[in-house]
């Protein structure tokens, strides 16, 4: 099976609007809130909209210009090599972030957004919330995290296999079942280069077992346990396991269910393999206390970072780290 592109090939679109950024960082300013008409027609369409309720995945079309995504990689380099335009301002426990001295394994760098100016500017770009907006069926759309990855082009590098999981195991804490992730690649991306791949329906599966070990993220699990996992997700569901390797041309970006099994193979070209994962929450989404069965309270980084609500919860609505990016 292979994914449908909302765009034949490689045509440009209009030049399009990038919407206004500048102000206070998070704060939406009133010319955010309209899209040119060249970039409605790369709103998905309702066909699109059942597909992706349907398979879990769907596949932009193109809503980055080349300008922009060289912009994200060069970005990215001046951050690899030290630039921020701010630091977080403490390290919660479970943060994702390369440096220098961990050497040649796969980069992951969360908080991109807060972090980096350049490269939160460009991810805010509306028309990407309102593309969210129509897949989640959301009146409003924030950043919930970014994590810049770089996959370098080592073919046997094990970091850079990524396992089978879906992000809502990790976001226990949200109220939130709409939530969906955006990958971004700052090139053309296809399966030599170890492009994401998704797990076609199974955001629609019922979930095996409910064990709560699934909050531990799969980094501290083994490849093994986690393809078992799948599996048995699948017979428990009476489905076979269809995937689906995500071919992304530049500029387009593949967006998916919370719920929706994906993980990533080796990259066996002969370039870095450079994506942000945006990961955005709808407007309602809340912070809700999770408790595991042993009594622990499941938390995410925010929960280290965020403004509080009146009621003393984080606050997933924190401008300065869950930003605004789209309101219908
Ligand atoms: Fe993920």
């Amino acid at each position: 099976m292979r994914p449908r592109s909302g765009s034949a090939g490689r045509a440009r679109s209009a030049p399009e609007r990038a919407g206004s950024t500048t102000g206070r960082r998070g704060t939406l300013q009133s010319t955010d809130l309209t899209l040119t008409d060249a970039q409605r027609a790369l709103l998905p369409s309702d066909e699109d909209v059942a597909h992706y309720a349907e398979h879990g995945w769907y596949l932009s079309k193109k809503l980055f210009t080349d300008e922009e995504v060289d912009a994200l990689v060069a970005a990215s380099e001046r951050f690899y090599a030290g630039e921020r335009s701010r630091r977080l301002p403490r390290r919660p426990p479970t943060l994702a972030y390369w440096e220098p001295a961990h050497g040649p394994v796969q980069r992951h760098n969360d908080y991109i957004h807060y972090e980096s100016d350049e490269i939160g500017a460009i991810l805010r770009k509306p028309l990407i919330g309102a593309v969210a907006a129509r897949l989640a069926e959301a009146s409003e759309i924030r950043v919930f995290q970014s994590t810049l990855i770089y996959k370098p082009p080592v073919p046997d590098e094990p970091s850079n296999q990524v396992p089978w999981h879906f992000d809502k195991h990790y976001w226990q804490s949200c109220t939130s079942e709409r939530m969906l992730t955006a990958f971004i690649p700052f090139h053309d991306c296809d399966e030599p280069m170890g492009t994401i791949t998704m797990v076609d329906r199974s955001n629609t599966w019922k979930e095996f077992g409910g064990d709560d070990s699934t909050t531990k993220h799969f980094a501290h699990r083994s490849k093994a346990e986690l393809e078992e996992l799948l599996k048995q997700n699948a017979d428990f569901n009476g489905v076979q396991i269809v995937k689906v390797p995500m071919v992304i041309p530049k500029g387009h970006v593949s967006f998916q269910h919370c719920r929706t099994y994906h993980g990533s193979d080796a990259n066996r070209s002969d370039r870095p393999r450079r994506a942000v994962s945006l990961h955005l929450q709808d407007g309602e989404n809340r912070y809700r206390r999770f408790t595991r069965a042993d009594g622990s309270v499941v938390q995410y980084n925010h929960d280290h970072l965020v403004r509080r609500t009146p009621a003393g919860d984080p606050d997933y609505a924190d401008p300065d780290f869950c930003p605004p990016i789209w309101r219908a």
